[in-house]
């Protein structure tokens, strides 16, 4: 199995930017730690990150043909963004949306979830743990789904 984990815009940054908000932790340190839960339950991973609207639409499509789930914390895009909203929507694989921080609990703009309605689930608020569960739900979503096919439902 193969889980596209992939970061939308100043993701790039963690550990840098308001730490108070997003942890120390930086992005290379976090996929380690993606990376470590991943070789543990013996599932491939890929790392994307781009400050890129076009490239990630770009990735989504990609993913939708050459894996098997979508671990994606789109930062801002979430709150705007209909051409990642319209990608999402458009593949088959399962895509798990995550955020680090609390977007309910913070500006009302956060609050407006562009992307959550079309994504398979959103994990939010909890640091780190966010994308090492949203790896946990991708593998399960896309294990039912190879399931679901192999018997033609
Ligand atoms: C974020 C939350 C977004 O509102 C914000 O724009 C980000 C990071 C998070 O992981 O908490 O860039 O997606």
């Amino acid at each position: 199995m193969k889980v596209l984990v992939l970061n939308g815009p100043n993701l790039n940054l963690t550990g840098k930017r308001e730490p108070e908000v997003y942890g120390t932790a930086t992005l290379a340190e976090i996929e380690e730690k993606i990376r470590d839960l991943a070789g543990r339950i013996g599932v491939e991973t890929d790392f994307h990150q781009s400050n890129h609207e076009g490239e990630l639409v770009d990735w989504i499509h990609k993913a939708g043909e050459a894996y098997d789930a979508v671990v994606f914390n789109p930062g801002a895009y979430a709150h705007y963004s209909i051409a990642i909203r319209d990608a999402v929507a458009s593949v088959p694989v399962p895509v798990v949306e995550v955020h680090m921080s609390n977007v309910h609990a913070r500006e009302d703009f956060r609050r407006r979830l562009v992307i959550a309605p079309v994504s398979a689930g959103q994990i939010t608020g909890l640091g780190v743990s966010s994308y090492l569960l949203g790896l946990r739900a991708a593998v399960e979503l896309a294990g039912k789904r190879v399931r679901a096919e192999r018997n033609g439902t």
